[in-house]
């Protein structure tokens, strides 16, 4: 699907010697994404694969400070909170991920760049091409699994299922605006999986986009 008001990104060709596949999962909050990279890794883990699980904010120093701001973002500016954003990416791509996609593990990260791009774009402190530019350092995954569902079903599963109140992130007029950029998001590696249906039918949905491009990284590994 393209549309007049899609918007893309000016491709940066990234040196990463990976040999692993990078499979990142983006979505509102409330869409599943945890549930089904559990699922996603189990069967990786099965068929013989070497898997990393991670996530953004990431568990180092700058993705620790992130969470702990989570229910109190008013403590620092939007510029300051984006650094934070930005700061832990570099890190977690530095410490965690490419080390892990040189030796040749499948990376599979709750989050990336273009939850930095709906999120900090929905506050609505910073321009789309600003966020794409500030985030040029970041190597494109070989796939992003964006999980959809109405805007009010996922609310109803991060009050009810969860049992939590939503956090600043998670407000309903804050996710519309998230929702609404991620909609309008067009990327060769970008899919969509329509995940308000059961996760058993989300999960198959996720191997059938995630089984050929296992074969096609299996076979060019075999060839090297
Ligand atoms: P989330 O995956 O929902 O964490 P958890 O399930 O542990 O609560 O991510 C935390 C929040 O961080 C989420 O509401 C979106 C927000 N976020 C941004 O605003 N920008 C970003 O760049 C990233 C990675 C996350």
């Amino acid at each position: 699907m393209t549309n007049s008001t899609a918007i893309t990104y000016p491709t940066v060709q990234h040196n990463t010697e990976r040999q692993g596949l990078f499979i990142v999962f983006e979505g509102i909050d409330g869409t599943g994404k945890t549930s089904q990279i559990t699922r996603l890794a189990s069967f990786l883990k099965t068929s013989g694969h070497d898997v990393l699980t991670t996530r953004e904010p990431s568990d180092g120093p700058f993705g620790k400070r992130l969470r702990s701001l989570f229910y109190n973002r008013k403590e620092i500016s939007k510029d300051e909170e984006l650094q934070l954003f930005l700061d832990d990416r570099k890190d977690h791509l530095q410490q965690i991920i490419l080390p892990a996609l040189k030796k040749g593990t499948t990376v599979l990260c709750d989050r990336y760049f273009l939850s930095t791009i709906a999120y900090q774009g929905a506050t609505g402190h910073f321009t789309i091409e600003e966020l794409l530019a500030r985030n040029n350092f970041a190597p494109e995954p070989d796939i992003a699994l964006l999980l959809t569902a109405p805007v009010a079903i996922c609310i109803e599963r991060i009050t009810r299922g969860r049992k939590e109140k939503p956090n600043d992130f998670e407000q309903r007029a804050f996710l519309e605006k998230t929702d609404a950029i991620f909609t309008a998001l067009e990327f060769p590696w970008l899919k969509r999986i329509d995940c308000s249906g059961s996760m058993e039918t989300v999960e198959q949905e996720i191997q059938r986009h995630i089984r050929p491009l296992l074969q096609q990284n299996d076979k060019k590994r075999e060839q090297n």
